[in-house]
């Protein structure tokens, strides 16, 4: 079996470079990797992503998030993560079940428990090897996803959890540090506010550890 490992954190908190750094960091040390996201990862995801994140008029239940958010990674995790596993690649995936529990359990309110055993039933429970935790305040997280939007066209822009207020933000934040301190052996938390260079090295520092265990 490979390594299974995600990366998470609020909004603008960095992850997205860091993951794809990384992803050169292994393909360069000769380590075969697959670099995935979510929502996303399949035909059938990314269908999913757009519809949840541009949603034009229409307004969709908390409960209705939640359960295309984990159909996308039922998907996700039988037709790519899986299989990528078992030819014994890293996987590094962009946010995975802890998103679900964060954001629609912690932030949006849905029964954190029922969540537990969606995650489990959609992941087969897989579990990540290891989950690498951005830590960041929110106002510059969120300074960083703003002027980020403000640089894309309109028309590929997915803006809407960066709307939300900053009450829901933090939210987030806290959620995802309680995860981190209830699964201390699972997650790593990074101050995000270093720089790439140094990020990336943590990163790096923190996957080579994972290799060799
Ligand atoms: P992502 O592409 O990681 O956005 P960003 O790179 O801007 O952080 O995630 C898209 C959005 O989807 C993000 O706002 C978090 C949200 N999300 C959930 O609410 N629940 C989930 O289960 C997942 C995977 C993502």
């Amino acid at each position: 079996m490979g390594l299974f490992v995600t990366f998470e954190g609020i909004e603008g908190c960095g992850k997205t470079t860091q993951i794809l750094l990384a992803a050169d960091y292994l393909a360069k040390r000769g380590i075969p990797c697959l670099r995935t996201e979510e929502p996303g990862g399949t035909t059938l995801g990314r269908k999913l992503r757009e519809m949840l994140l541009n949603r034009g008029p229409f307004i969709f239940y908390p409960e209705t998030e939640l359960l295309l958010f984990t159909a996308a990674r039922a998907q996700h995790v039988r037709e790519v993560i899986l299989p990528a596993l078992e030819e014994g690649k890293v996987v590094l995936c962009d946010r995975f079940a802890d998103a679900t529990l964060v954001y629609q359990g912690y932030a949006r309110g849905l029964d954190i428990e029922a969540i537990r055993f969606l995650n489990a039933f959609v992941t087969n429970s897989l579990k990540p090897d290891l989950t690498i935790l951005f830590d960041l305040p929110v106002e510059v997280g969120l300074n960083r996803a703003r002027e980020r939007i403000a640089r894309l066209n309109l028309a590929s822009r997915e803006d809407r959890f960066e709307e939300e207020d900053l009450a829901f933000h933090k939210k987030i934040r806290e959620g995802y540090l309680l995860l981190a301190h209830q699964e201390k052996d699972r997650f790593r938390v990074i101050d995000a506010a270093g720089s790439i260079a140094n990020l990336q090295d943590t990163v790096r520092f923190h996957l080579d550890s994972a290799l060799r265990e």
